[in-house]
């Protein structure tokens, strides 16, 4: 995969609104949501109380995505090492899960969302994995954003069998070694099809990835914000393509 050059489309008619972000908006945004523990404690309450607020921030995100723009998000909403949280805490995050699965497919479908799903999706109960499998198919043919829920996701995994996959090619004698290059490679990753993200924005204030879309990330850029994830809005999204449309990027090039 190559970096996402795609440019902001137009909206359907008129010209663009003056308070967006001018033709360098971001193609693609992936948002490591943190914070809803800390958000929690922060009003003694329970953290399921947070990751529900969590969740309002997720419909918040999205509608800003679409609002500025951007044509692909991703969100990291459980981590493979999640499953190593205490069981109710999972129990939380999977019932959440289905409860947003259930309440907000229509309304993203109407939206124009297409949604797809990487990771490990088979490790959540059947009830989940069919309403997945029913939402992907239900907003299939959609195009005005393509949202990717990261579940169950460890980058370290996705390569490793993306490594698997491309080396059973080769053993089958459908791929010859040398036509093993980067783009090839990419082509054997969950985000296959999906150009690499520009922006990686965390929230909580803590920097680092967290196993999140290790290959893909060769040349986003990282937009650490202070604020945590239930607390994110609009202004916040805004926030993170400034910062974004500020920065130079040089693909390891020269300036200019
Ligand atoms: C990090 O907060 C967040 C998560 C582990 C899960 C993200 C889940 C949501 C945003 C809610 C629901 C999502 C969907 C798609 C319905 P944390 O618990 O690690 O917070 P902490 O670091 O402050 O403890």
């Amino acid at each position: 995969m190559q970096p996402a050059t795609e440019q902001r489309p137009l909206p359907a008619s008129g010209p663009p609104e003056p308070e967006l972000p001018p033709r360098t908006a971001p193609a693609h945004v992936a948002i490591i949501m943190d914070g809803n523990g800390r958000w929690a404690k922060a009003r003694g309450l329970p953290r399921l109380a947070g990751h529900r607020a969590g969740g309002e921030a997720v419909r918040r995100s999205i509608a800003a995505a679409i609002r500025h723009g951007v044509r692909f998000l991703t969100l990291y909403a459980f981590s493979a090492e999640n499953w190593a949280r205490p069981a109710s805490e999972v129990l939380d995050l999977t019932g959440l899960l289905r409860h947003y699965l259930k309440s907000e497919i229509a309304n993203l479908a109407e939206e124009g969302v297409r949604l797809s799903v990487i990771g490990e999706p088979g490790r959540f109960a059947p009830d989940i994995q069919t309403e997945l499998a029913a939402a992907e198919r239900l907003t299939a043919g959609n195009e005005r954003l393509f949202l990717t829920i990261a579940l169950s996701y460890g980058a370290r995994n996705e390569i490793l069998a993306a490594a698997r996959a491309a080396a059973a090619a080769v053993l089958a004698g459908k791929l010859r070694l040398e036509d093993l290059d980067e783009p090839r490679f990419a082509s054997f990753l969950a985000t296959a099809g999906t150009p690499d993200p520009d922006l990686i924005i965390r929230t909580s204030g803590e920097r680092r990835l967290s196993n999140f879309l290790l290959w893909q990330a060769a040349y986003a850029e990282l937009v650490y914000l202070d604020v945590l994830w239930p607390d994110f809005g609009e202004a916040d999204f805004a926030a993170a393509l400034a910062e974004y449309t500020q920065r130079e990027r040089r693909f390891g090039a020269r300036p200019g």
